[in-house]
């Protein structure tokens, strides 16, 4: 499975978290990482025909950011804005990103806890990530669960450490594919007619 990862971070030189994620990410085979911010420059500009060839030769996309007022940093807009044109990732009869799967990868400041129904931050990430999980949708491309890693604020460097080998696991994992999981669900109940039936009970 080849992946590319297109991180979204205004200054890596400044960041606590993704920096070391992106530098993971480009020392991983088969995982091709590209800072957004580096390539847009200043004005946030775009090769869209380089950028939408570099999407056809991989089968999954990450989107790694920062969460920045609940949402990810402008670059990345600027990104989808200019790459994910009509004809290209939607449109009658060409859609090219069909098939092909995205999966987000967040740092928050904010505690796990606060991201809930009665948290302080009220939402659930799920909520507040629907956007990308509809722009998937439009285009075709299968939306994976995401990875989230909460607390920057407050989270000890150990568990920042632990997260890299984490999030890679995450993103290279294949059953995050919901259908890859689900085979591997129904073969097991088709071959154990116990298991089959505690499930059905
Ligand atoms: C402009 C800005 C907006 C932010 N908005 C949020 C937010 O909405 N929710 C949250 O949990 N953290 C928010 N944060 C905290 C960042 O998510 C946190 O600092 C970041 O994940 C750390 O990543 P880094 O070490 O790679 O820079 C915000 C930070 C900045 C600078």
């Amino acid at each position: 499975m080849k992946i590319l990862v297109l991180t979204a971070h205004p200054d890596l030189n400044k960041s606590r978290i993704n920096r070391s994620w992106f530098k993971a990410f480009a020392e991983t085979d088969d995982i091709t990482v590209l800072d957004l911010t580096r390539v847009g420059g200043p004005t946030m500009s775009f090769n869209v025909e380089e950028q939408q060839q570099l999407l056809l030769s991989h089968d999954r996309i990450v989107f790694q950011f920062p969460f920045y007022w609940y949402s990810a940093p402008p670059v990345l807009k600027a990104w989808q804005d200019q790459v994910l044109t009509y004809g290209f990732a939607y449109g009658p009869g060409s859609k090219k990103l069909v098939g092909r799967e995205l999966v987000l990868a967040i740092s928050t400041g904010g505690p796990e806890d606060s991201y809930h129904a009665g948290g302080y931050n009220n939402f659930s990430m799920d909520e507040l990530l629907k956007p990308f999980q509809q722009t998937a949708l439009m285009t075709g491309m299968t939306y994976l669960r995401p990875f989230v890693f909460h607390g920057l604020a407050v989270v000890a460097e150990a568990a920042m450490e632990a997260s890299i080998a984490t999030l890679l696991a995450h993103i290279q994992d294949p059953e995050l594919n919901p259908l890859i999981k689900k085979a591997r669900m129904d073969k097991l109940l088709e071959n154990d007619a116990e298991l089959a039936a505690r499930v059905s009970a």
